[in-house]
């Protein structure tokens, strides 16, 4: 295939719960509709705390008992150069929003930077709440938003790209 790849970024707060499996989960649809070769998947964190850790343990658990394996997933910090060289940035929540926008002060990636529960047909508040220091309801909860949601952004891309 000829064309660039449409390079997807997920960003939260750690990079350890919410936006690998974003990565996870999104990067499994894809793959399921054959569509690897098209897309660069990727996440990070507006923090630096966790560059370098695997996802957290129940955040892995829960996408394990739900299909997803994110075992191979790293942390790492989202940078400016993130801005200009993905196509969409996810972002989790409006602090993330906030964060990773402060890295644009000119305003010149802006537009490519989206809440993720914009797309999210039931999008309630609009925030992925963070389950890091909640109990582990959170994890199920989190993972119901991010399958339905990645769904209905792989749909749209499929209609706005034509695949
Ligand atoms: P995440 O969750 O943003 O979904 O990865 C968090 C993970 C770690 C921390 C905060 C949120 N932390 O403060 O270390």
């Amino acid at each position: 295939m000829a064309d660039r790849p449409i390079r997807v970024l997920f960003v939260c707060l750690g990079n350890i719960c919410r936006s690998p499996l974003a990565e996870g989960v999104f990067r499994q649809k894809v793959e399921e509709l054959g569509l690897l070769e098209r897309f660069e998947i990727d996440s990070a964190g507006t923090g630096s705390w966790h560059v370098g850790q695997q996802a957290d343990a129940r955040m892995r658990s829960t996408a394990k008992r739900r299909g997803v394996n994110l075992d191979e997933l790293r942390g790492r910090q989202v940078g400016r150069d993130d801005l200009h060289g993905f196509d969409h940035v996810f972002v989790m929540d409006s602090n993330n929003l906030h964060d990773t926008l402060y890295l644009d002060p000119e305003g010149d990636h802006s537009t490519r930077v989206r809440l993720f529960r914009e797309f999210d047909p039931d999008p309630d508040d609009y925030q992925v709440p963070d389950p890091y220091y909640g109990g582990p309801d959170g994890f199920d909860h989190v993972f119901d938003i991010v399958e339905r949601t990645s769904k209905a952004i792989l749909e749209r891309f499929r209609e706005i790209y034509g695949l």
